[in-house]
Parts: structure tokens; sequence; C-alpha cells
């Protein structure tokens, strides 16, 4: 029998009705149509369902959906803000951190989990924190790159605001 869950997505309060089996990766994608978020293996294994459920990452597959009833969830569209790309969306795309884009917003949300716990990591926390999404293109170099870009982009526009630039 569905259950009602209440859901903030994306910063908006959704209620839903959900039947107890169903992943958070399912009610994303088909009752709420947010598609960026990608179903690899299912098994916890990939990484190409991560989502942020409180500001840390998760597998959308492995959470029931009721299991995050009350809780906030960030999915990669809700990434750009006011029509602006997200830094680390726009250093992906400048660094070349993508290929088919199947593993991207799973890597976008690891990153964003990781820069907002340390902002100045080093190539091996970098590879360290996004071990557990897989990318089958890329190699791992340039997004690793972009994931450097993005932390000093990110850096850079902190300090500008801390001076009132
Ligand atoms: S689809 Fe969830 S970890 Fe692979
Ligand atoms: S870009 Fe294709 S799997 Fe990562």
């Amino acid at each position: 029998m569905a259950q009602t869950i209440e859901l903030t997505v994306n910063g908006k309060k959704e209620a839903l009705a959900v039947e107890p089996h169903l992943t958070l990766l399912e009610v994303l994608r088909d009752s709420l149509n947010l598609t960026g978020t990608k179903e690899g293996c299912s098994t916890g294994h990939c990484g190409a369902c991560t989502v942020l459920v409180n500001g840390e990452p998760v597998s959308s597959c492995l959470l029931l959906a009721v299991e995050a009833d009350g809780q906030a969830v960030t999915t990669v569209e809700g990434l750009a803000c006011n029509g602006n790309l997200h830094p680390v969306q726009a250093a992906f795309i400048e660094k070349g951190g993508l290929q088919c884009g199947y593993c991207t917003s799973g890597m976008m949300l690891a990153t964003v989990a990781l820069l907002a716990h340390n902002a100045q990591p080093s190539e091996q926390e970098i590879r360290l924190a996004l071990a557990g999404n897989l990318c089958r293109c890329t190699g791992y170099t340039k997004i690793v790159e972009a994931v450097q870009q993005a932390a000093e982009e990110m850096q850079l526009a902190a300090q500008e605001v801390q001076h009132g630039d």
C-alpha cells in the first residue's frame, strides 16, 4: 500500500504517495521526472545514481524513498542557480570532464559534497572522494582537473564575497 512521504527536492517541498518498495532513484526519475539522476548497476557500485541527502552523497538506488521521508534531496537539476551553472558544472564542461555523460551527474554531486567539506582537496583526496563513482570514458584525469578547477573558482568566489567585491 502506498505511503505518503514528504521530500524537499532541490529546495521544493514534494508530498508523494509511494509504494514502500520503490527506491529514491525510481521516485526521482519516474514520479518527479528528474531524469538527470542515472541508473547504472542498481547495486550501489557505480555511483551513477548519486544524489545528496541532507548534503551527503548517497546512492539513490540503495535508499528506499520511504527512508528519505522528511529529508532534503539535491539532484543535478538543483545545482544551477538563476540560470547560472554551478561552478562544478562549469568546470566539468570547461575541462572536458565528461564524454557520454552517464556518470556525470553523480560525479558532480559527489564533487559538490567533497568541496563542501574540503575546499582545497589534494589530488589524492579527490580521487578518494570519487572512488565510488565509476567512469567508463574519461580515464578520470580530466575529472580530477575539473574538480581542481571548481575548487579554485569556488575559493575565489568566496574570497570576493569576503572582501565585498
Ligand atoms: S545505480 Fe546506484 S550505485 Fe549504480
Ligand atoms: S563520461 Fe561516460 S561514463 Fe563517465
